[in-house]
């Protein structure tokens, strides 16, 4: 027989994991966005932290994004975005983390008058952090947000430019239909030639079309979501064959209605299929799941095995953008936890 859900669930949790899908500003939860609040005399829109957590039941993707930039109002300060990450980070650190590649905003907070200086320091200085204290190493992945205009993102891209040793990567979130990856060609050609890599959320919402878009005009290295490639087999096929990961999050997928129930999440699909699935957390404060209770999610609604589960950890190392020496040693890691635990 094998091990019980509860047994496999602790041992998802004690793996070396990456989180290669998780936006800063979605770990806002209520309690330190009431706190900030009330510091930072911005008015919410909720009375107490109950009444927010109860708003947090979206019908889809703009209804969480309406709820999501809503809330970020009470950031302001750069002790704000270090607290703001700080509390992720200690969150995580009793979930084997061991690497985060976090996206972030900017233009939702340069719209309010918060410079990218003060978001890109706060969030800087508390993953330089979180790296003395805990070992947890982290990449940033800046978001261009795609319901602005492609002339707003190249702007962004300039301040990104002044910050390069601290970024990593570009990305791109927000409303996604009717904003098509075609629209960011140029932003995303610049970013590339200025050594910034990229990733993109595609299919989340849109169909299979924006996938194909995303990597063949935006050359993006991972697909974040992707759930609709499964409208086309040929696109299916290019994923595994290419091995381009994909950043599934289980919690959220259901969160904003794409999926009815954790079972339908295709995970088991795409570790069938042979694709380098991962499992990630998106925005945990408002979907109610950090890293680990998106991996008992699937473990329970899908009935995942053991190999099933030691290869999700393993491919988040593996999707990661660690240098190939760095994910050995994490690697390793994970196969002595597996032995000292069978
Ligand atoms: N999708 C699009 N935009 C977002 C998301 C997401 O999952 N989270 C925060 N902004
Ligand atoms: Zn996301």
């Amino acid at each position: 027989m094998g091990p019980k859900s509860t047994d496999l669930k602790e041992l998802a949790r004690l793996l070396p994991k990456a989180e290669l899908h998780l936006h800063i500003e979605g770990t806002l939860e209520p309690e330190l966005m009431f706190e900030l609040a009330q510091k930072n005399r911005v008015k919410l829109p909720y009375k107490s932290t109950e009444e927010a957590r109860r708003a947090y039941n979206f019908s889809d993707l703009q209804d969480f994004l309406n709820i999501y930039y809503n809330a970020m109002k009470s950031l302001v300060t750069e002790t704000d975005f270090y607290d703001l990450t700080m509390a992720y980070i200690r969150r995580v650190a009793l979930q084997g983390l061991v690497h985060a590649e976090i996206f972030f905003d900017p233009q939702a907070h340069l719209s309010r008058g918060v410079s990218f200086k003060t978001v890109v320091s706060g969030i800087h200085r508390a993953l330089e952090d979180a790296k003395g204290r805990y070992g947890i190493s982290s990449y940033l992945i800046m978001c261009f947000l795609r319901d602005q205009s492609a002339e707003s993102a190249m702007d962004v891209l300039q301040e990104a430019k002044k910050y390069k040793p601290w970024i990593k990567a570009v990305g791109m979130d927000s409303k996604e239909l009717g904003n098509p990856p075609h629209k960011f060609t140029t932003v995303f050609e610049d970013a590339r030639n200025s050594g910034f890599l990229a990733v993109a959320h595609a299919g989340e919402e849109a169909p299979a079309e924006y996938i194909w878009e995303a990597l063949d005009l935006l050359k993006i290295s991972r697909i974040d979501h992707g759930y609709h490639m499964f409208e086309d087999p040929k696109l299916v096929e290019r994923v595994a064959k290419e091995r381009i990961p994909v950043t599934a999050c289980p919690i959220s997928s259901v969160g904003v209605n794409y999926f009815k129930r954790i079972e339908d999440v295709p995970i088991r699909k795409m570790l069938d299929l042979g694709i380098v699935a991962t499992i990630n957390s998106d925005d945990p404060a408002y979907f109610k799941g950090y890293l680990a209770e998106n991996y008992a999610a699937v473990i329970d609604g899908l009935q995942l095995r053991k190999d099933e589960v030691v290869k999700l950890a393993k491919n988040s190392i593996e999707a990661s953008f660690l240098p190939n020496a760095e994910k050995g040693t994490h690697i390793k890691m994970v196969d002595k936890i597996l032995i000292e635990n069978s």
